[in-house]
């Protein structure tokens, strides 16, 4: 999946050679090969994406080389782990053994630290820093998920052929000085949507791998809807066997065992991510509605739908079993869900009164927080009335009514949080253009641009700013069935989504971003990742 094989991949290489030291200026392929110094210059510290908080430039900086030995404090599991995730990265494409070792000695370490000295504590629970110095390059923070986030950034100071999975040519320098860096915001994420279509559990590996790459920290899986029932639940079995076997456009759709819930859930955590998973009720309920009949107010099941249309289905607001049916399913997802919060979507409720919409929120946010859970929900959830803690996922655009949004404003008045999903900048599906032949635009196009060049902290007027949590990019898959075409629609967006949610409101400028984001496309190959080629960005070749 990640790997290249073949001509592509050699030829990803000269253009890799081309491309270094280039920052700006677009270069063409099958142009002269560029000089052996450009070629080994090392990416300048902090050209990466997300941007850091601090960078201080100086010095030699750090070479990998043979000898190197990615060194770990003795007995500590957590810098262990993230070295070896380390050496998995470096190993194949250096060629070097890169030992993980807790023993002194030698010279040239990678050395990685987890510690509570102040520096580190200053920078929170997911900050990190990175010293590149001539004989060592240290990796510090006071957490593994810190630590974790400093692999990320030293993966984007090495050459992008640090990626590929076949030994390269080095030399695997990363420029001297120190980055000092911590999020913006606690809540980084996007959403995949496995019940449009489904997704087995390798590409959703995959996604949380590109996820991770750019520091996302949640891994919103939207596990319910009409078209399909993705996950597993024992005491409603029919909703997975019956309700998860088709998907958009007919076929054999899926589901996850427990099993495979939790190893995506564990995989995640690997990678700093925690896993949401929504429910998403009272409408785009029909998987649900078509397995249990009961659960329909005539009793009376509906088909499987494998159509694109929203709206339609609703739960059954005035039936008791409706209520024991949400209580099973949320205690059986909470148990399988190590982090703290579950969604119960709350959209496009259409065939839902929104007298029957206030009673169904009422009595089913109670049933989340029993479980210990806090709620999220989309951000329909403001008008329900929001239990303590919940989070509303705001997900209007330029067009939605003031009235909407000042029902959102008002709730994060009152203390409602709240997660930034503008579907005209985030999401994921919508097409860049009218060319586009994947992905809906009910929003609009969203191009690059537009997508990064907005301000989470701003942009609800009269929202608190500290009222949002953060951002999240919703991916869904009305139209997208295939890893190459969610990699198309991911990329190059994603990451703009990802540096809104880390890197300080200071360091937001399009001018300069679009170069660093043009300074990723050689990864992005070398990982094996489509992406559109946006006239917007100026790749570094075409
Ligand atoms: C949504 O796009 N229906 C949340």
């Amino acid at each position: 999946m990640r790997q290249h094989h073949g001509t592509a991949c050699v030829l990803g290489s000269l253009l890799l050679i081309a491309a270094a030291g280039t920052s700006s200026s677009a270069t063409t392929a099958g142009s002269a090969p560029a000089s052996a110094a450009a070629r080994t210059a090392p990416v300048p510290l902090g050209r990466v994406v997300p941007a850091p908080l601090a960078v201080e430039p100086g010095g030699p900086g750090f070479e990998i080389t043979a000898k190197t030995r990615i060194r770990v404090g003795s007995g500590n599991a957590d810098e262990r782990r993230v070295g070896e995730y380390l050496a998995g990265i470096l190993r194949p494409s250096t060629g070097y053994r890169l030992p993980v070792t807790d023993r002194d000695g030698g010279d040239g370490i990678i050395r990685l630290r987890i510690s509570a000295e102040p520096a580190n504590k200053a920078l929170g629970d997911e900050g990190y820093r990175v010293i590149s110095t001539r004989g060592s390059l240290t990796i510090t923070s006071w957490t593994s998920t810190g630590l974790f986030h400093g692999v990320q950034t030293v993966r984007q100071q090495l050459p992008a052929a640090v990626e590929r999975r076949t030994p390269q040519r080095g030399p695997w320098r990363i420029a001297g000085g120190t980055i000092r860096d911590m999020p913006r915001y606690a809540y980084r994420g996007s959403m995949l949507d496995v019940s449009r279509h489904f997704f087995p559990v390798d590409h959703v590996k995959r996604y949380i791998d590109q996820l991770a790459l750019y520091k996302m920290n949640k891994l919103h899986l939207h596990l319910s809807d009409d078209q399909g029932w993705r996950i597993a639940i024992d005491s409603w079995p029919r909703l997975a066997t019956y309700g998860g076997s088709t998907q958009v456009g007919g076929g054999p759709g899926g589901y996850y065992t427990k099993d495979q819930y939790k190893d995506i859930v564990a995989y995640a955590a690997s990678r700093g991510l925690q896993v949401i998973p929504e429910i998403d009720t009272p409408g785009h309920t029909n998987a649900a509605l078509a397995s249990y009949a009961e659960l329909n107010c005539d009793g009376v099941a509906p088909p499987l739908y494998t159509g694109t249309e929203v709206g339609f289905s609703s739960l059954c607001v005035n039936k008791d079993i409706t209520y024991d049916f949400v209580d099973d399913v949320v205690r059986e997802l909470a148990a399988l869900t190590p982090g703290g919060t579950v969604h119960i979507g709350g959209d496009e409720a259409h065939s839902t009164s929104h007298e029957d919409f206030v009673t169904f929120m009422g009595k089913v946010q109670p049933l989340v927080t029993k479980y210990g859970k806090s709620v999220m929900g989309w951000h329909q959830l403001a008008g329900a009335h929001p239990v303590p803690g919940a989070v509303a996922q705001y997900w209007g655009y330029d067009r939605t009514g003031q009235a909407e949004r000042d029902q959102v404003v008002n709730a994060a008045r009152n203390g409602t949080k709240l997660v930034l999903s503008p579907a005209d900048r985030s999401y994921l599906d919508h097409k860049y253009d009218k060319d586009t032949k994947l992905g809906l635009s009910w929003a609009g196009y969203v191009e690059v641009q537009r997508s990064y060049d907005w301000d989470p902290g701003t942009y609800l007027k009269g929202a608190p700013a500290d009222a949002v949590l953060g951002v999240e990019a919703p991916l869904w898959t009305e139209t997208l069935s295939t890893p190459a075409q969610l990699d198309y629609m991911a990329f190059p967006r994603l990451p703009g989504i990802a540096e809104l949610g880390w890197s300080p409101a200071a360091a937001h400028d399009w001018g300069k971003y679009r170069t660093r984001l043009a300074e990723q496309a050689p990864r992005w190959d070398a990982l094996g990742i489509g992406y559109y080629k946006s006239p917007q960005v100026p790749w570094p070749y075409r």
